[in-house]
């Protein structure tokens, strides 16, 4: 992996610091550029909101608001909080993922959430409950699991069984009783297949999926309309450096042909990014402890594991990553290095599952050296195990060319 210039300066400039360094760098430039583009290239209707699961933090969130996303989409109560502490009002908000409490549903139709998205018949009702008692009334989508799945996808949200959403198969007997639900406004569908999809048709087949309920469900129930429907995430990002990335561009050119088709052009369409807009704005650094031999292969110990960085290791993939030289002095005559090898890197947790790159290429490493993750804006800091053996959290330093937080 090449780190741009100004990340490697900061990495050297931390490096000089006696302290052991581990933190994550975030420059949520990368983010800006791909928000800008893809609100330039998608087909008229297309509204981009951040899925702000995938980081949280302050800055990924005012660059969303800087760079013209319409939005948040939460999943939590938290997120919510955290979105609203960012500037962002209850109806620019969008509320995802199954198990919402009734805290929850009551904060959001109090706050005016746009769009709160059903994942279950009894969350139907609750919600439904909750309205009543507030007296107020709230715009809905239907989640449905979709009778379809992306096998190459990192993670799938729809097909088998699954927590997400209705089953399709199911739509025929939930959708007659939540419309009948007098205080929910039913606005549309929210079908999500997968997250980590490069394949740009296999998200489509998504898109079309999604169509052709909407044709049914019109066809069938007098005076319903889908105005509004989400296609979730999953843009993927290429993680094994194959050089294939996902082209943005040309689902655009295959939603537009689909929305002519259709005959769509009157309705909005959401995308939840996540990972797409935040993995290339954020890299975990940290400090090499210890490199040893063992039983054949090579152990390279850094200062943050799973507990900050879990990624890797729940995904089993080694992200990209590089090593940027510190020139320690050796601590005795025979110090073990890396020369042109394939090593082990993991954490200093006392368990054999804190791994966070296996059998990985590396030209040079000494102790002290400083191990750089790429793409870790995505799923980084937020997936992992920090309460795991309490060592302290890993800094996050945002930096911008000339200027840092
Ligand atoms: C409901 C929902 N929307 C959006 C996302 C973001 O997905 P991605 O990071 O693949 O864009 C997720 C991820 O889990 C999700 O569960």
């Amino acid at each position: 992996m090449k780190l741009p210039t100004h990340i490697e300066q900061k990495i050297h400039s931390l490096a000089c610091d006696p302290q052991t360094l581990n933190c994550y760098i975030y420059d949520t430039a990368p983010m800006r550029d791909k928000l800008m583009h893809l609100k330039k290239i998608m087909p008229r209707g297309v509204e981009i909101f951040y899925a702000m699961k995938a980081n949280p933090h302050p800055e990924f969130l005012h660059q969303a608001r800087e760079s013209g996303a319409e939005g948040i989409e939460i999943a939590s109560l938290g997120e919510a909080k955290k979105a609203v502490a960012a500037g962002f009002s209850g109806s620019e908000l969008i509320f995802t993922g199954p198990g919402k409490s009734k805290e929850e549903l009551s904060w959001s139709v109090t706050q005016g959430v746009r769009t709160i998205h059903i994942e279950s018949l009894t969350e139907a009702h609750r919600l439904q409950q909750i309205c009543q008692q507030l007296d107020q009334s709230q715009d809905i989508l239907l989640r449905i699991n979709a009778n379809f799945d992306i096998h190459e996808a990192q993670t799938t949200f729809s097909g088998g069984s699954k927590k997400f959403g209705v089953d399709e198969e199911k739509l025929d007997t939930v959708l007659p009783q939540i419309l009948a639900l007098d205080r929910l406004n039913f606005r549309g569908l929210h079908v999500y297949a997968a997250s980590g999809v490069l394949r740009v048709s296999d998200l489509l087949k998504n898109c079309q999926l999604v169509f052709d309920l909407t044709r049914r469900i019109e066809a069938y129930y007098d005076g319903v309309r889908c105005d509004i429907i989400d296609f979730g995430g999953g843009f993927g990002v290429d993680y094994l450096e194959t050089g294939h990335d996902f082209s943005p561009n040309d689902w655009a050119d295959g939603l537009q042909l689909m929305i002519d088709q259709f005959n769509f052009s009157d309705r909005h369409f959401v995308l939840e990014l996540g990972r797409y807009l935040a993995a290339d704005s954020g890299y975990f650094c940290s400090e090499i402890i210890d490199i040893k031999e063992s039983r054949g292969k090579k152990q390279v110990v850094c200062a943050g594991g799973i507990n900050h960085f879990r990624r890797p290791a729940a995904l089993s993939i080694n992200h990209p990553m590089c090593i940027v030289p510190n020139n320690h002095e050796p601590l005795f005559d025979g110090q073990e290095h890396v020369r042109q090898e394939s090593v082990y890197f993991g954490g200093p947790l006392c368990t054999g599952a804190d791994k966070l790159a296996n059998d990985v290429y590396i030209e040079s490493a000494d102790v002290g050296d400083i191990a750089v993750f790429g793409l870790a804006g995505a799923y980084g800091l937020t997936m992992s195990n920090q309460a795991f053996l309490s060592h302290e959290p890993p800094q996050e330093i945002v930096i911008r060319k000339n200027s840092e937080h």
